[in-house]
């Protein structure tokens, strides 16, 4: 028997296109805060992704959102509504967690029909759309297999579907693809991603695979120790970092921090704020190569190679330009000059691709 009250709440965006708002949540565990004072909004159909090391906190922000814990301080709506006194399964959203996963003594489509069951649907409507479902991600006929008897691939397919089926308006992930090995957590971050633009769902994923931020995301949330360092869309996340924890966490960066050489920057460089370059930026030349015509936009240094490591389409070279060591990455192309360790080189770049990062 379903009450009317067990129905999940049905969810509109508000005017502004916001869906769901943290505002001031704080989450303590004992003394530590799991979650301090998160304040952000997230719009109708965006796909955000919440990305830091581990132990930032993330998972704590994606569960008090579920409803699975409660903030110890500050609110989260959802649709302009405060969801605080919100039982879970209310909340009407799809979710894939690590440990939330496939009931196991249940077939593939007992499985997807549960949260329809939930909802108090009957069986010929289920059984359409957990027929459609199961086509959509391409399991048709898997549907009477135990979840044991899948790859791990199938089984977050079918963890994605069941998130899907009763076409809540909210997705949350958590690590969906963390237990999966590179190529097919390349081929799935596809599926994910054609997933969305088919369903549209406002979707909030956490990961600590930069990768996977970059490849699935409207915008990323940098966390460090329960707060927000930076949200921003992944292009200008890598090419405009805020603070080096971010030019670190997203991607490698070079930090001019040594007396080694002055860095020559296009712009007087704020208090507070270290020089950073990433390493695609650099260009290694052989000493006796002419300088370009764009010479008077570059600064030049002189280095030793320490190091050279080839990855597959990339060369990386390590380089000491007095006191520092500087990165660089080079896409390998024909006819292209490579050094050895103890080679003398020259490095240049734009001054205009120095960025500053607070210290
Ligand atoms: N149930 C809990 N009890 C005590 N401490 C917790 C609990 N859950 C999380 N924490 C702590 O809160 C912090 C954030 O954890 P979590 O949100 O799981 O991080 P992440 O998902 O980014 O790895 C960590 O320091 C973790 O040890
Ligand atoms: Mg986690």
């Amino acid at each position: 028997m379903k009450l009317v009250e067990d129905l999940p709440l049905k969810q509109a965006p508000t005017s502004t296109g916001t869906q769901i708002e943290f505002r001031n949540v704080t989450k303590m565990y004992g003394a530590v805060a799991a979650v301090r004072d998160l304040s952000l909004s997230v719009c109708q159909g965006e796909f955000l992704t919440v990305l830091g090391p581990s132990g930032s906190g993330k998972t704590t922000a994606l569960m008090l959102l579920a409803g699975f814990i409660a903030p110890t301080s500050g609110d989260i709506l959802i649709s302009g509504r405060s969801v605080g006194t919100v039982p879970s399964y209310r909340r009407d959203q799809g979710i894939v967690f690590q440990n939330y996963a496939l009931f196991p003594h249940l077939t593939v489509r007992r499985n997807l029909e549960f949260p329809l069951e939930m909802r108090g649907m009957k069986a010929a409507e289920r059984a359409v759309l957990v027929d459609r479902m199961l086509h959509r991600v391409h399991l048709q006929d898997f549907g009477e297999r135990m979840p044991g008897q899948l790859s791990g691939g199938q089984q977050q397919r079918v963890a994605l579907a069941r998130a899907l089926v009763a076409d809540p308006p909210i997705l949350l992930l958590d690590e969906p693809l963390g237990a999966l090995d590179r190529n097919l957590r390349e081929q799935m971050q596809i599926e994910i991603k054609s997933l969305h633009k088919e369903f549209g769902k406002t979707t909030i994923c956490v990961t600590h695979d930069q990768d996977e931020a970059l490849t699935l995301s409207d915008r990323i949330v940098v966390m460090r120790a329960g707060q927000i360092e930076q949200i921003d869309t992944p292009e200008l996340l890598y090419d405009r970092p805020a603070t080096r924890f971010v030019a670190n966490f997203l991607g490698e960066a070079n930090i001019f921090e040594s007396t080694a050489f002055k860095t020559e920057t296009d712009a007087v460089q704020p208090t507070g704020t270290v020089v950073m370059i990433r390493p695609e930026r650099v260009r290694i030349s052989a000493v006796t190569v002419p300088k370009p015509s764009d010479a008077d936009r570059r600064q030049f240094v002189t280095g030793v190679v320490e190091d050279m490591i080839y990855a597959g389409p990339l060369r990386k070279y390590q380089v000491r330009v007095g006191g520092s060591s500087l990165l660089v990455r080079e896409h390998v192309a024909s006819e292209q000059q490579t050094f050895k360790a103890g080679d003398e080189v020259r490095l240049d770049w734009l001054r205009s691709d120095l960025r500053f990062v607070a210290a």
